[in-house]
């Protein structure tokens, strides 16, 4: 894996600095995207050599393009930067919160993925990685069995419809996209930032780091459009 180079948006804490983490353990150079110097810096200073300081604000055009214009070959690109909801039902979710929520998990992913794609297509072998959810499954919210149904099922409508939209997001690109793998991983509960639930959880962030990082290295005849929970398995979307 030597020569290759990944991006990871958002990896300056979590998911996404595991996820870098383990890159750098393949022996990838990684660009660490932060939205903020000071913790971006930080999380570089930890992960040590072959990691990148990448000012990166997904959600601002113009932090997107200067991204950009720094990174002319790209390998690999992980979408993983994501904002959390207060936990609302549809019924009190405000259209600000909808819009603030949207424009990092959905609108952010589109506007990074066709920033970076001159680079990505200069790669040998091009992998893209969405940082999805679970909850965002609309096959573990209906059916028989459930896993988010309809006690809990309306809860976080914001943050979990936008990674519905996002899994559409990534199947359509896979779609579009010859040559390339792009799917999306299910990273389970994880004690983040992300939020007091995910804080909380006990969840180890490395574990669920390791799918995205499978997925990222995945060989050509690997698969693509595919919802894989942090165990491997194929979620439903
Ligand atoms: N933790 C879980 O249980 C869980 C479960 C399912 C899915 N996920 C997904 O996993 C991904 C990573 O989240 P996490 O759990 O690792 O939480 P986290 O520790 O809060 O990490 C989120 C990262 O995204 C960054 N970010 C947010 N808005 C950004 C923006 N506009 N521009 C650039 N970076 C931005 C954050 O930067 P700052 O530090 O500057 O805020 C942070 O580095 C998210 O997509 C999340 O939805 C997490």
């Amino acid at each position: 894996m030597h020569g290759r180079t990944a991006l990871v948006t958002g990896a300056n804490s979590g998911i996404g600095k595991e996820i870098a983490r383990q890159l750098l353990g393949a022996g990838l150079t990684v660009h660490v995207g932060a939205r903020d110097r000071a913790r971006g810096q930080a999380a570089v200073d930890e992960l040590g050599e072959g990691a990148h300081l990448l000012p990166l604000d997904v959600t601002d055009e113009q932090s997107i393009a200067a991204a950009a214009a720094q990174v002319p070959e790209l390998d690999v690109l992980v979408n993983n930067a994501g904002v959390s909801d207060a936990g609302q039902a549809p019924t009190e979710t405000d259209l600000h919160m909808l819009r603030r929520v949207y424009e990092t998990n959905v609108f952010a992913v589109v506007a990074v993925t066709n920033a970076f794609l001159p680079a990505l297509r200069r790669s040998a072998s091009p992998r893209i990685v969405t940082i999805s959810s679970g909850t965002g499954s609309l096959g573990w919210s209906t059916g028989p069995n459930p896993q988010f149904d309809h006690r809990t099922g309306g809860r976080a409508a914001a943050y979990r419809s936008s990674k519905t939209a996002l899994n559409a997001l990534t199947v359509f690109y896979a779609q579009t996209l010859d040559g390339f793998k792009v799917n999306a991983v299910a990273p389970g509960l994880r004690a983040t930032n992300l939020n007091p639930r995910a804080a909380e959880s006990g969840g180890d962030p490395a574990e669920a780091a390791a799918q995205a990082v499978r997925l990222a290295l995945l060989p050509d005849d690997g698969p693509t459009a595919g919802f894989f929970s942090w165990d491997g398995t194929l979620a439903p979307w």
